[in-house]
């Protein structure tokens, strides 16, 4: 990293990461005297790049408390290239990609990153536009923890000057695989795709197909994604989750207020957060839960605590092996939800 030195009138501070399309870097503006994020892109024709954004008024049209601030697109000299620059407001917290490799996302969590996602895609359908890249590496946590929507409708720009299908491709629907072009259903699509990994709180998808009929036939038979999903999942918020992710665009969510709304009938009680295969501690109201597991010789021991104290009425005792896990998980679903 070229630390120290400049790109346009900004000064380098750090690189904050790559993606596919360009990097991202961390730089300082003398002038408003604050750190910005700048996404260098490079691209054949970086002024029809430039044009093609300016001329839809993306920037203007996507201003919401749930999508990423952009200041500025424009071309520029870097490394003796001319290159595409994105200048948006810097969000220390990151991308909940990274959260995801480094910390357990709660369900109660991962419904709230969406549902906030969700009311910044809301925003921009209404202005008739779509995102095409819905992912975790989209999606930013702003200073207060909210989620912010990134790289909104800038796939288009790029994806087509490098002739190419737009999007992540493993987070495609059936219907854009088969060949239609996306439409806001994608994009809801690909948010589905998003909280089914914050959920299984993963970030490989395991897309290895090595025929696109190949890939094709596994998302006709839902087995990619796989369904398979951890076991502290609540039937209903799974219930949610694949109508976000239906292969049939009838019984897919119309509209990201319906997938929104849907998650905001779930009634959260105690969220709980996994601390080791056979410790989970959850919070609610200010209380705070422990489940704790241990084999004696009489079988497998759940003890349920709150605030320090046990419960005995939701403990219990001399459970055979085949049976410690699903009842062990039975009570972090039956008390996750109201
Ligand atoms: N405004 C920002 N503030 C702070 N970090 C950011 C910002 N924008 C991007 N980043 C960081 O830079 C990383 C790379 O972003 P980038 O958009 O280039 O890649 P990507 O979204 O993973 O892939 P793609 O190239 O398809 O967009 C993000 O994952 C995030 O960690
Ligand atoms: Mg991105």
């Amino acid at each position: 990293m070229m630390k120290g030195t400049n790109i346009d009138k900004f000064r380098i501070v750090d690189h904050l990461g790559r993606g596919f399309f360009g990097e991202v870097i961390l730089c300082y503006d003398p002038y408003l005297q604050k750190e910005i994020a700048v996404k260098v892109i490079k691209v054949p024709s970086p002024e029809e790049f430039v044009n093609a954004v300016k001329e839809g008024r993306t920037l203007d049209l996507v201003r919401h408390k749930h999508i990423v601030d952009v200041k500025d697109v424009r071309v520029t000299e870097f490394r003796e290239e001319r290159v595409v620059i994105i200048v948006m407001e810097y969000l220390s917290k990151g991308a909940i990609q990274k959260h995801i490799e480094k910390r357990f996302i709660s369900v109660k969590e991962a419904c709230r990153i969406i549902q906030q996602s969700l009311l910044g895609l809301e925003h921009a359908h209404n202005n008739n536009i779509l995102h095409r890249d819905v992912k975790p590496g989209n999606i930013l946590f702003g200073d207060n923890g909210e989620a912010k929507l990134s790289d909104f409708g800038l796939a288009i720009n790029y994806h087509s000057d490098l002739g190419g299908t737009f999007g992540y491709i493993p987070h495609q629907p059936l219907e854009v695989i088969e060949g239609n072009a996306m439409n806001r259903q994608s994009d809801i699509y690909a948010t589905g795709i998003t909280l089914y990994r914050l959920l299984n709180n993963t970030n490989n998808l395991q897309f290895n197909f090595t025929s696109k009929d190949e890939w094709i036939k596994a998302v006709r038979k839902d087995q990619f994604p796989p369904r398979r999903y951890l076991d502290h999942i609540p039937e209903k918020v799974l219930k949610v989750l694949n109508r976000a992710i239906h292969k049939s665009t009838t019984t897919r969510f119309q509209s990201c207020r319906d997938f929104r709304q849907a998650l905001e009938k779930l009634n959260f009680n105690i969220d709980w957060v996994c601390v080791d295969d056979d410790n989970w501690m959850g919070r609610n109201n200010g209380d705070t839960f422990t489940l704790h597991r241990y084999r004696k010789r009489t079988g497998w021991v759940i003890d349920f605590k709150k605030n320090g104290t046990r419960r005995s009425g939701c403990c219990l005792s001399s459970l055979p092996d085949n049976k410690a896990d699903e009842e062990f998980f039975k009570i972090i679903k039956s008390t996750n939800l109201i």
